[in-house]
């Protein structure tokens, strides 16, 4: 699949089938984590995949989230931190989550191209969570994925926020272009002169 596709198809999926996807498709989107960008090259990511349906149930139970409890798997995502904060101080906290959350979106960019399907939980009580899977207390939990196959027609894709309200150039709320520039055809803003 072709990236500008998968990245404007990704969505969030809250209805899953009960079958099962072939675990070595999901092997192939995990494998995807490892070429995310690491600070000082440490890799600080640790994985679980659950497909037992006891462990799904009582994770979905820790997320409040009742529709997880019908997805095969769930891939939780959690940091070793320890390296990276010894390596770089206050910042190494920061810095792991944002390369978890770099590492996440390289597996969502597969699910999408592997036509399955997911969500980002982020919303749990961790403390539940480690003790199902038996997490030791320095990791933290970073996310959790429900993985399956979409049940039913894809929900209606959001509106996504124009670019305008985002982007600046060369000091914070400066509006700079003129005219509404159009990428691949499709408007991406109203921008205004602001100054
Ligand atoms: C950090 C983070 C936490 C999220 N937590 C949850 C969650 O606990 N439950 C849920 O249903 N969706 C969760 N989502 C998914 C968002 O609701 C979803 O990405 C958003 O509505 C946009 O829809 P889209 O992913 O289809 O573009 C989370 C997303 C992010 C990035």
């Amino acid at each position: 699949m072709e990236l500008n596709r998968a990245i404007q198809e990704r969505r969030s999926i809250r209805k899953f089938r009960s079958a099962k996807p072939d675990w070595r498709y999901i092997l192939e989107c995990i494998d995807s984590i490892r070429y995310a960008p690491m600070a000082g090259g440490n890799f600080t990511l640790k994985v679980i995949l659950v497909d037992e349906k006891e462990k799904i149930i009582k994770l979905a139970e820790a997320s409040q989230q009742e529709f997880i409890k019908s997805a095969p798997y769930i891939l939780v995502v959690c940091s070793d931190n320890s390296r990276t904060i010894n390596a770089y101080g206050e910042k190494g906290e920061s810095f792991c989550k944002q390369q978890a959350g770099s590492a996440i979106q390289n597996f969502l960019l597969k699910i999408t191209e592997k036509r399955l399907a997911t969500c980002w939980i982020g919303y749990f009580v961790e403390e539940q969570v480690k003790r199902i899977l038996k997490i030791p207390e320095k990791i933290n939990i970073e996310a959790m994925f429900p993985i399956g196959y979409e049940l039913g027609k894809p929900e209606k894709r959001r509106v996504k926020a124009n670019l305008d309200k985002a982007l600046y150039f060369n000091e914070y709320e400066k509006v700079q272009m003129k005219k509404i520039p159009k990428i691949e055809g499709r408007r991406i803003g109203k921008f205004r002169n602001k100054k």
